[in-house]
């Protein structure tokens, strides 16, 4: 049994480690069994922190929190001061190496403006990661960060740490350990639970305002089991096999531009003001 609270304290304090993680091991044309190697050589506190994330994130557990979040009654923020919120999490023990929340996601955002991307796809880069103001709401990291997977019906083997998903109870359930689980065969993604974290907390809260592809690139942009390993076909539509290329395009300015040189956020503010005010009214409802 694994105590909840021993990495799961406010602040994102397993994050850098977390999205180190995740890039080398996503790294691309890793076999299976290289992932295997790859995640039995890593640090205690990511295993730590998937062992809690695959026993706690219950279908029941994601009902509760889309009931509360998803109704957006947490306030009214404009996206800047969201981003502003969200850097105070940040407890930069080495102010040298580690990013802020602004500068990842400006540099994940420059690194797609460079390369010559629709406006939509630049803001995209911009907010992706704005669904970590969870963690200001007092959301446990394994609630608001990590790999995403579907809840209520059978895990996949492709999920990472597979093996963690035996503590949770929703494995004893029989209902929902079928292949398609409480689904039915390509559903849809829109239709599936998702485990409960940033990615669908931030596209619910813009889904008004941004094209479908950019939707998808914010809700599923941590499915790494779909989008870099094509797991969970079977609840996929024609649609989401459609719109997967947009999520795959987007992975690799999320998860390779942290080499890149720190953005500077003062200088490139006006831009990104710009940017806002052209595809958002003032305020959101969060
Ligand atoms: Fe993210
Ligand atoms: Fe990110």
């Amino acid at each position: 049994m694994v105590n909840p609270t021993a990495v799961a304290h406010d602040g994102l304090t397993i994050e850098d480690e977390w999205s180190g993680f995740v890039a080398g091991r996503y790294r691309e044309g890793k076999s299976q069994a290289e992932f295997r190697n790859y995640d039995a050589a890593v640090v205690p506190t990511v295993a730590e922190f998937y062992k809690i994330n695959h026993q706690l994130q219950t279908l029941d557990f994601v009902l509760e929190k889309e009931k509360e979040y998803l109704a957006l009654k947490k306030g009214r923020m404009s996206v800047w001061e969201a981003a502003e919120f969200l850097n105070t999490l940040v407890d930069d023990s080495d102010p040298d190496t580690d990013l802020t929340q602004i500068e990842h996601l400006m540099q994940t955002s420059e690194a797609i403006r460079k390369d010559g991307h629709p406006r939509w796809m630049v803001l995209t880069g911009f907010i992706h990661d704005l669904g970590k103001v969870l963690c200001l709401y007092g959301e446990p990291q394994w609630a608001v960060v990590g790999d995403a997977f579907p809840v209520g019906c059978a895990y996949s083997g492709k999920v990472v740490f597979p093996e963690y998903f035996a503590a949770n109870p929703d494995s004893k359930v029989a209902e929902y350990q079928t292949e398609c689980g409480i689904y039915e065969p390509n559903c849809g993604l829109g239709n599936v639970h998702m485990s409960w974290g940033h990615d669908a907390y931030i596209g619910h809260v813009v889904r008004d305002y941004l094209p479908e592809s950019a939707l998808y690139m914010l809700r599923y942009h941590s499915f790494y089991a779909w989008h870099q390993q094509g797991a969970y076909q079977h609840l996929t539509s024609e649609h989401d096999r459609e719109m997967l290329s947009w999520v795959k395009l987007f992975n690799p300015y999320d998860l390779y531009s942290k080499g890149a040189a720190k953005p500077n956020v003062k200088e490139l503010k006006p831009y990104y003001e710009d940017l806002i005010a052209e595809f958002f009214p003032d305020k959101l409802d969060w």
